[in-house]
């Protein structure tokens, strides 16, 4: 395989064979895409902070935590981040807006990682 493609928010990437598999999904998502409504704490699949949506080939769609993912074996995934279900210009995802009006976070550091785990 040359390359692994993925969707995020509904657009198309791929990373090549020189991509280490190091590069974790969260580090993708947060410095090449400068997606940065995924955060991070512990980056040992503890905090939840990193939890993304995403639909595995196969399989229905799922919360899974970026930290512990390799970017390289994302293959066919498509991905959704707290920017792709909802945001203050083209409007607030259900989950998000109960969230706010209910008061349901403390700091909100994580809360985008809350989203995602109930998003589906
Ligand atoms: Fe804590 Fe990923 S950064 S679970």
């Amino acid at each position: 395989m040359d390359s692994v493609s993925f969707k995020i928010n509904g657009k198309s990437h791929s990373v090549g064979c020189e991509t280490s598999s190091d590069l974790s999904l969260l580090e993708y998502l947060r410095v090449r895409c400068e997606l940065r409504g995924t955060k991070y704490m512990c980056r040992e699949g503890g905090c939840g902070a990193c939890v993304v949506a995403a639909a595995t080939p196969g399989a229905k769609i799922g919360a899974v935590n970026s930290c512990l993912v390799s970017v390289t074996s994302c293959h066919d995934w498509e991905i959704t981040t707290i920017e792709g279900i909802g945001n203050r210009l083209q409007g607030y995802h259900p989950i998000q807006k109960t969230l706010g009006k209910l008061h349901g976070s403390q700091c909100g550091y994580c809360s985008p990682g809350w989203v995602m785990a109930m998003y589906r």
